[in-house]
């Protein structure tokens, strides 16, 4: 197996051929000038400082072909979120501070979290609009962290990319895809987004109707760049101050997009909607069914699935199946015609 490096200094390029170099065929380069020659390369590692421009310049420069590599390890200098967010922006599949232990790096590669380092069993046309789609994602958070404007028509095009994918591979292409290469709140977004695509297609939606699900899916959790990491991404239970916390992010979201003329006002109401239920149970407006739209119940149901069956490294990944029988559970939250709709998407798509 090979790995490619790519560091910004001699220094980090040399500490990171000592770590991989009994276990791996290692080539590297310096950032500055970086080309990829090798189009074979199933993983990459990548230290830069990402408050240096120059080095976010360089990595812009070679992202076409940085997205064709399935296994993109950033290597970052600061824990700042900003720099975290900046990485998963150019492409990163997985995010490592220094400094950085070999066995941390060894588990990222050799895949003792979960995603496998083999990119044979998705597609990729799949795997190229997962890149995409998380990297748009996490430029809508770097855009909400550092207070510029959002690229909302890069964002939809992204969403369309993964629709289009969704259907030509299938649901399941697109799980696998995801969940093999993508972490925490960018899977999240992605899974979310192939789901309502799918359910919206099962649902024989008008063309219109599937793309204002995809946008609003894609857009739905952004509030959560105001939710502090050790928040958002905590394993386990998360006590009543941050559930509290959590419980924001929805109307936050509303916020930080309701001056926006490029977002319409089904995409704004999904956004700050989706965890209301039909009973009047959710948040943030405890909304009754009378004022959740046909969209929103859509999103919400999508939304639901895709939490309970996305890899997180703290806990095995829940079945389908098992998945679909905790909505069936929900009786009075969602709609129970199209929980049964869904059926189909949950199990067999
Ligand atoms: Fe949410
Ligand atoms: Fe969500």
């Amino acid at each position: 197996m090979s790995v490619h490096i790519i560091a910004d200094t001699h220094a980090k390029l040399s500490v990171l051929r000592t770590m991989l170099e009994q276990r791996y065929v290692i080539t590297s380069e310096l950032l500055n000038g970086a080309n990829i020659r090798r189009s074979d390369l199933a993983s990459i590692v990548i230290a830069a400082d990402l408050t240096v421009v120059e080095n976010i310049a360089a990595l812009k420069a070679i992202s076409g072909k940085l997205a064709r590599v399935a296994k993109r390890i950033f290597l970052i200098d600061g824990k700042e979120r900003l720099c975290v967010v900046q990485a998963y922006a150019l492409g990163a599949t997985h995010v490592l501070t220094n400094p950085v232990s070999q066995q941390q790096l060894l588990a990222k590669l050799t895949d003792s979290d979960g995603p496998a380092i083999s990119s044979r069993e998705s597609t990729s046309s799949g795997r190229e609009a997962a890149s995409t789609g998380a990297a748009s994602i996490a430029a809508m958070f770097s855009a909400v962290l550092s207070g510029s404007a959002i690229d909302v028509m890069s964002t939809k095009g992204a969403g369309s990319q993964i629709a289009e994918s969704v259907s030509e591979n299938g649901l399941s292409d697109w799980l696998t895809t995801v969940r093999r290469h993508h972490e925490g709140t960018y899977q999240h977004c992605l899974l979310v987004t192939g789901v309502a695509v799918d359910f919206g297609l099962s649902l024989g939606l008008a063309k219109v109707d599937v793309e204002r699900l995809y946008s609003a899916a894609m857009f739905h959790d952004i509030g959560k760049a105001r939710i502090p990491l050790a928040v958002l991404d905590k394993p386990g239970r998360l006590d009543d101050r941050e559930r509290a916390l959590i419980e924001t992010h929805p109307a936050a979201g509303y916020d930080i997009l309701k001056e926006n003329s490029a977002i319409s006002p089904e995409i704004l109401d999904a956004v700050r909607h989706h965890h209301e239920y039909l009973d009047g149970s959710g948040y943030p407006d405890a909304l009754g069914a009378e004022s959740i739209s046909d969209i929103v119940r859509v999103l919400t149901i999508s939304d639901i699935f895709a939490a309970l069956i996305e890899h997180r490294t703290y806990k095995p990944t829940m079945p389908r199946q098992k998945a679909y029988e905790i909505l069936l559970g929900m009786p009075g939250k969602l709609e129970r015609p199209l929980v049964h709709a869904f059926r189909e998407v949950a199990l067999n798509r």
